[in-house]
């Protein structure tokens, strides 16, 4: 059943477990998403980026997920996010569109620019019974790890600094919030370790549920700390792409004749099932539903 977030949130809040926020590109991926947690009776939120709202339409993004949501999910709860909103048009479209959350990322900007464009878009949210998470440090990618690895930037340069963050979170009035601690997107097993002295101490003085973007590569052993110390939605998004990728070309391959799409894609839904499964263990989410 598709539920606003903050019945999802609120009650992992009060527990010891987190939501896994997984990332939507199509209606195959929203199966796959959604059949799983549905195995696992475990909440979801499922999230949407520009860039898929680009490819899909938000239109047609929403109804899929909003559908199967209703349809396929009768009993277990599934909130509808937008992920890196770079702009306040973004936030204001997925609010009339119907996302229960928004999040509105600032945080290649100038300190204080990030604080007005995120306070003007969690004005704007609350005012339609939305929430907002904000963002600030810089979660690297491919290209901060190379400059990582070269020893090109320190931590203290692009992760979040725990006054930064306490400052932010007064300012703006997010209802989440996203942090950098050593998370990357994209997958880095073995090279993304999480800085959990840093988290601990954004927690010290951040009581918001926090935010874990960049989550797939992230050792399991170091996600359950993190969820410890008040982390409670965690993003996968590059782990469910490339289970659906890799399974499709292995599909097309032992099937070089096959001409039904519903064949070549099933085992593609099918791992990405097996994978919402494996994250909401880890998550602790399994059975919260
Ligand atoms: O916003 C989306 C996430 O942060 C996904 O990160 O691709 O490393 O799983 P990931
Ligand atoms: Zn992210």
């Amino acid at each position: 059943m598709l539920v606003h977030i903050e019945d999802i949130i609120s009650k992992a809040q009060a527990g010891d477990y987190a939501i896994g926020a997984f990332n939507t590109q199509n209606l195959e991926i929203t199966l796959g998403i959604i059949r799983g947690a549905v195995a696992q009776h475990s909440p979801i939120i499922i999230q949407i980026s520009e860039t898929t709202i680009k490819y899909a339409s938000l239109k047609a993004i929403t109804h899929v997920v909003t559908t199967l949501a209703k349809n396929e999910s009768t009993n277990v709860p599934i909130a509808l996010h937008l992920d890196h909103g770079s702009n306040f048009l973004s936030v204001t479209e997925c609010i009339s569109a119907g996302f229960s959350s928004i999040h509105i990322d600032g945080s290649k900007l100038p300190f204080d620019e990030n604080v007005n464009l995120t306070k003007q878009s969690v004005e704007y949210a609350h005012d339609r019974n939305t929430w907002a998470q904000g963002e600030v440090g810089t979660i690297l990618g491919k290209e901060g790890l190379v400059k990582k690895e070269k020893n090109l930037i320190k931590p203290d340069e692009y992760m979040t600094d725990p006054e930064q963050a306490a400052d932010f979170v007064q300012r703006t009035n997010v209802d989440t919030l996203a942090v950098s601690i050593g998370n990357m997107h994209g997958i880095f097993a073995g090279q993304e370790h999480l800085d959990l002295k840093r988290l601990k101490a954004i927690r010290e003085k951040v009581k918001l549920p926090l935010v874990l973007h960049g989550a797939s590569g992230v050792d399991a052993k170091e996600v359950a700390e993190a969820i410890k110390l008040g982390v409670k939605i965690i993003n996968i998004d590059t782990d469910l792409r490339r289970a659906f990728t890799n399974f499709l070309r292995q599909t097309l391959q032992a099937n070089p004749t096959e001409t039904d799409p519903r064949q070549i894609l099933s085992p593609s839904i099918d791992a990405i099932q097996e994978l919402v499964e494996k994250h909401v263990k880890i998550f602790g989410s399994a059975g919260k539903a």
